[in-house]
């Protein structure tokens, strides 16, 4: 939804034409969950850092708005390549309704307690899949010789002085193990995190952090060491490739019995859903750094769990349901990361799809065919699994809530147009008697 300046609300929704085979090439941006940990990261730098392959989505501009809100300064250089200059930053504190809807806003926290030892930052937001708790990132926080408090929905932390600490998470934690390192690189003495994330966006903020002079070992591994440093320099740095965005038209190029050829690809980062695919049909090709994905039917039942990296990734999830969907017999899909990430199911279902859902298992009763529906994203990854839906069903679906999708997705309508899809976003009134004059 968007506001004009005359104070009317537009509903954004994606209309598609199902049927089309996706032909072509399309290019992969940069990481989503790599650069919202990587923009925060600036805060601990003394000098400029220079940020190339930075993907053009709305997550991304509001943690630049965040950053220059409190002092950055940020040169555009192009779409996708940034300097962020946040050495005069000087108020550790990030507005409420600016970091509240976002999740990874959590990571201010531990930017602005390594640079400042205190910081200030709401409670925050993003995809609902149940419970969110940061519980494992205030441990960390706290080993570290942090005090936190909240208070009117914000989380306020100071420490005398930070030092390095010795942390076993109970939970393997993407955002605490980020958090973890935000906070220990600047941090006195060694920081040893054990039972690490171990997601290639792990590895992208530890290589980020090094290049600013930081020393971090043992990133992609469960165990990570971080020997403190006295300052981080300046760094120019590009963001590695979105292996979900990647894997994303993978599936959508399966679904259609495309022929498509996914360039700027990490294939060692996309192994979990290659070998996924090929066991239920797909033809997948790799290369260098592109993978081809040739699809045709009938594609066999599998089951899919979802686990930490280098499992299959829960961010794939909703969309690997869609091809179980039009894959013959029955598949079980067990979600092994989060309590509730099966809302998207009930949109699927009025695309003809059968599933039914017990706690984190979904049994899907393939067959063969979607068909076109009225639907709306619940989330991000869900919004994408619809997109894809869409794409193989026959007739038009309307999706909407794109906003969701367009938190994490780099110009998914003209990529997907430019690989022969039949999708277009409009935008109605969202109040029917604006509709009517
Ligand atoms: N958890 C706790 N306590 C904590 C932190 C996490 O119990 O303090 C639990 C969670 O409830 C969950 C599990 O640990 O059951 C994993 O949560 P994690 O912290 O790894 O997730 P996150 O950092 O909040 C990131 C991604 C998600 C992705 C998950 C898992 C970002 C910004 N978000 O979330 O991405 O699903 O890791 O891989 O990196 C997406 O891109 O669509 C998305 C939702």
């Amino acid at each position: 939804m968007y506001e004009t300046h005359k104070g009317e609300n537009y509903l954004e929704k994606y209309v598609i034409h199902g049927g089309n085979r996706l032909r072509g090439e399309v290019a992969i941006s940069g990481a989503k969950n790599a650069a919202v940990a990587i923009l925060p990261a600036t805060i601990l730098a003394k000098g400029p850092c220079l940020i190339e392959n930075i993907p053009n989505i709305s997550d991304v501009s509001i943690m630049i708005k965040i950053l220059s809100e409190i002092g950055a300064k940020i040169r555009v250089i192009n779409k996708n390549t940034y300097e962020i200059d946040t050495s005069r930053i000087s108020i550790p504190e990030i507005p409420y309704d600016m970091a509240r809807h976002m999740r990874a806003s959590s990571y201010f926290l531990g930017a602005l307690l390594g640079r400042f030892h205190r910081s200030k930052v709401s409670l925050p937001g993003g995809c609902d899949f149940g419970v969110r708790p940061i519980d494992q990132h205030l441990k960390c926080f706290a080993a570290m010789g942090a005090t936190s408090t909240v208070e009117s929905g914000m989380i306020a932390l100071t420490a005398e002085k930070l030092t390095g600490a010795h942390i076993y998470f109970d939970v393997v934690t993407v955002g605490g193990t980020i958090n973890a390192l935000l906070a220990a690189v600047l941090a006195e003495g060694q920081t040893i995190i054990e039972n690490a994330a171990k997601e290639p966006h792990i590895v992208d903020l530890a290589n980020f952090l090094n290049s600013m002079g930081a020393d971090i070992m043992g990133a992609g591994t469960d165990v990570i060491k971080i020997r403190g440093v006295k300052e981080l320099h300046s760094t120019s740095y590009s963001i590695i490739p979105d292996q979900i965005e990647a894997g994303t038209y993978m599936v959508a190029a399966a679904v259609t019995r495309g022929d498509v050829l996914i360039k700027n690809v990490i294939p060692k980062h996309l192994e979990s859903i290659t070998s996924k695919l090929k066991k239920i049909g797909v033809t997948v090709m790799e290369f260098d750094d592109s993978i081809r994905v040739i699809g045709d039917r009938p594609y066999r039942k599998d089951n899919v769990k979802t686990m930490p990296h280098p499992g299959f990734p829960t961010d794939m999830q909703p969309q690997i349901c869609v091809l179980l969907c039009l894959s013959d017999g029955t598949s079980i899909v067990t979600e092994g990361v989060w309590d509730n990430r099966f809302k998207y199911v009930e949109e699927l279902t009025r695309m003809g799809a059968q599933i039914s859902v017990e706690g984190r298992i979904a049994i899907i009763e393939g067959q063969g065919h979607l068909i076109a529906a009225p639907v709306k994203a619940t989330d991000l990854r869900a919004g994408a699994a619809l997109i894809i839906a869409a794409l193989a069903a026959e007739g038009v679906s309307e999706i909407e809530d794109i906003r969701h999708v367009e938190r994490g997705y780099d110009n998914i309508e003209g990529k997907l147009r430019a690989l022969g899809a039949d999708i277009r976003k409009i935008s109605k009134p969202d109040n029917p008697l604006q509709q009517v004059l």
